[in-house]
């Protein structure tokens, strides 16, 4: 059997902090719903980042999480459908859409559509 890792999620939308054994290489909210404490997700397959972290302590296995960007992964953000156990860790959930909005933002902040001719009264 392979080693097991002390996950600590804080829930800041339920005001609670589960802390789970996950066994290593296993997906922690798969292995956090099997212990009774479901999160939140929506695809389960890193895209949708329904179900992103803020990383306190420790780390994540995440070359999975297709959905987070590398500037994200490196501010600390994590996907738990699809991060594995690989150390201990301690996580909180982010607010409502944060990874979504840091990551697809800006993007549609710049995709804006802007005149060609610069406006006269500007
Ligand atoms: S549930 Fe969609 S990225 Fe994890």
């Amino acid at each position: 059997m392979g080693q097991l890792f002390t996950v600590v999620v804080h829930d800041r939308q339920k005001g609670r902090t589960v802390t789970a054994l996950v066994p290593e290489g296993k997906y922690i909210l798969h292995a956090l719903e099997e212990q009774g404490n479901g999160l939140p997700f929506s695809c389960r397959n890193g895209c949708c980042t329904t179900c992103a972290v803020r990383i306190k302590a420790g780390s994540l296995d995440h070359r999975e999480a297709l959905g987070l960007s590398q500037a994200l992964r490196e501010q600390g953000y994590g996907l738990l459908c699809v991060a594995r156990a690989v150390a201990d860790v301690e996580v909180e959930t982010q607010d409502e859409d944060e990874v979504y909005e840091l990551q697809f933002g800006r993007h549609f902040g710049r995709g804006r559509v802007r005149p060609a001719i610069p406006l006269e009264e500007e």
